[in-house]
């Protein structure tokens, strides 16, 4: 009957003995007895919440049961060969085909709402990426956080929740991992416990496996958004005002190099991606990155993607090397995704010389901070040169750095744009052009506060008049 889809051999012909009996749905009737005592009201509305709690998880122990046990019947009885050129139409057919024969086996029946939930995580089970699928399709999610088969953390709004996802155990998680790790060619194992990749759908993915990880696999999942928040959205949604909006566009059209820095999750790449949106269609933009994630509107983009060492510790690529060649490649802009090590050096040297408007984020709390790691970075690189060498370096180098920060309520806002305008003896001197001010908690844990100007009128303001963008004096002058 499945002839495309189900292996030639007559598998599936043999009840599995001992297998998945129905699961009785053992409901506590000891509380219905005559003789338990009469309860009040509250008490009996409590009890039977607790009843129906118990009859739901009983429900999932008892789907996820059966989804075992025919997932392992699939396993045998499908033809994963025929699988890659069916549709997904077919596929879906074919393995609610499948896994009612089994159930009709089992003697098992189910309700409708029931099989159709079973059939979906079969299809994911087999197809994708098990618990994960329905995760990954949600589009409310950014992140989702693994910390062992049991618990799954969702990033909703900026807010980390536990979801209701797990895994049936550390096997199950493991064999997730695998089947993403090998579909990019690399491998986890007890020699490799680590590795960066990336999902079919563009999202970033890390994960690390037990022994290094204590209480089971952890895996962090960076989802990728086909649409990326434009300039309008993150304005929309209160990350920056239009005031700010129209300096950082002029700041970018007039190539200021600017650093985007930011604590983990802060929205450095969508500040990135966001500016990177004012850069002139003509001009030739490269792009480098550990993962792949900026999405640039441009015509003439070049993207590179750094490249671990294999298994033997041969052929990696680092940021760095992408870097050098990339200043063989004619660009006008750079857009390097994160610096975070040696290729800060190049990075540095390649906005001192003539790849204004160069682009970068680090991770870093406030602006004073991004200059302490960007000096540590210079130093780690192995680079001997005088503090003060390193900091003239950096201070000609950068022109404006962008603080982007999650807030405690889950909003992502950018708190400080700040001016670097040279050097004052040993320190690099800084101005802050606007912030966001704080002005206290509603009771619901929500922030307030509001943007503003700090008086102090930019050090480019010739600059960015000279290029035809003549900004308001007013957008310089804060509310009192
Ligand atoms: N202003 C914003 N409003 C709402 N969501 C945002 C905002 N900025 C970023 N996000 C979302 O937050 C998530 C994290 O953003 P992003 O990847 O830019 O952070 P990051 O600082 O680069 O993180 P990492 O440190 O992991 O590289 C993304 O899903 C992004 O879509
Ligand atoms: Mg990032």
């Amino acid at each position: 009957m499945f002839s495309r889809f189900k292996k030639d051999s007559p598998a599936g012909t043999s009840t599995p003995q001992g297998g998945t009996a129905p699961v009785t749905q053992a409901v506590d009737k000891a509380a219905f007895r005559n003789n338990a005592p009469v309860q009040p009201a509250a008490q009996q509305r409590v009890a039977a919440e607790a009843v129906a709690a118990d009859k739901e998880k009983k429900r999932k122990e008892r789907l996820t049961e059966l989804k075992v046990e025919i997932h392992k019947r699939l396993l045998e009885d499908l033809n994963l060969s025929a699988l890659e050129s069916a549709s997904e139409q077919q596929l879906k057919g074919e393995i609610a085909a499948l896994a009612s024969e089994a159930l009709d086996d089992m003697s098992v029946a189910l309700n409708k709402e029931d099989r159709l939930a079973l059939n979906q995580e079969l299809y994911d089970e087999v197809m994708g990426l098990g618990p994960l699928e329905p995760l990954l399709k949600d589009e409310t999610i950014n992140d989702i956080l693994v910390n062992g088969p049991k618990r799954i953390f969702i990033e909703r709004a900026g807010k980390l929740q536990l979801s209701d996802v797990t895994f049936r155990d550390e096997r199950h998680l493991l064999r997730i991992i695998d089947k993403i790790v090998s579909a990019v060619g690399r491998r986890v194992d007890e020699s490799n416990p680590y590795c960066d990749a990336r999902l079919q759908d563009g999202s970033r993915f890390n994960c690390m496996i037990p022994p290094i990880a204590v209480d089971g696999s952890l895996v962090s999942i960076r989802k990728f958004k086909k649409d990326k928040l434009k300039i309008e959205d993150l304005v929309r949604f209160g990350a920056f005002t239009e005031e700010m909006a129209a300096y950082l566009q002029a700041a970018v059209s007039c190539r200021l190099n600017i650093i985007v820095s930011g604590g983990t999750g802060s929205g450095k790449t969508t500040t990135l991606n966001a500016l990177s949106s004012f850069i002139d269609n003509h001009e030739r933009v490269l792009t480098i990155e550990d993962t792949a994630e900026l999405q640039l509107q441009q015509v003439h983009v070049g993207r590179m993607e750094s490249r671990p060492a294999n298994v033997e510790g041969k052929g990696a690529v680092t940021q760095r090397d992408c870097l050098r060649n990339a200043l063989r490649m004619r660009p006008d802009r750079i857009i390097v995704g994160e610096t975070r090590g040696e290729e800060v050096i190049d990075m540095l040297q390649a906005m001192n010389t003539g790849h204004d408007g160069s682009m970068t984020t680090i991770h870093a709390n406030n602006p004073r901070d991004a200059i302490s790691r960007l000096e540590n970075m210079v130093a780690m690189a192995g680079i001997e040169m005088p503090l003060k060498a390193v900091r003239s370096q950096i201070a000609s180098a950068v022109n404006l750095m962008v603080q982007a920060s999650r807030l405690q309520d889950g909003t992502r806002r950018m708190t400080s744009v700040t001016e670097i305008t040279g050097m004052e003896g040993e320190v690099i001197s800084m101005q802050e052009v606007f912030r966001f001010e704080r002005l206290g908690v509603e009771p619901s844990g929500k922030i307030i506060g509001r943007f503003n100007a700090t008086g102090i009128r930019s050090a480019y303001s010739d600059r960015f008049r000279q290029w035809g963008f003549d900004l308001p004096a007013s957008i310089y002058e804060p509310i009192v």
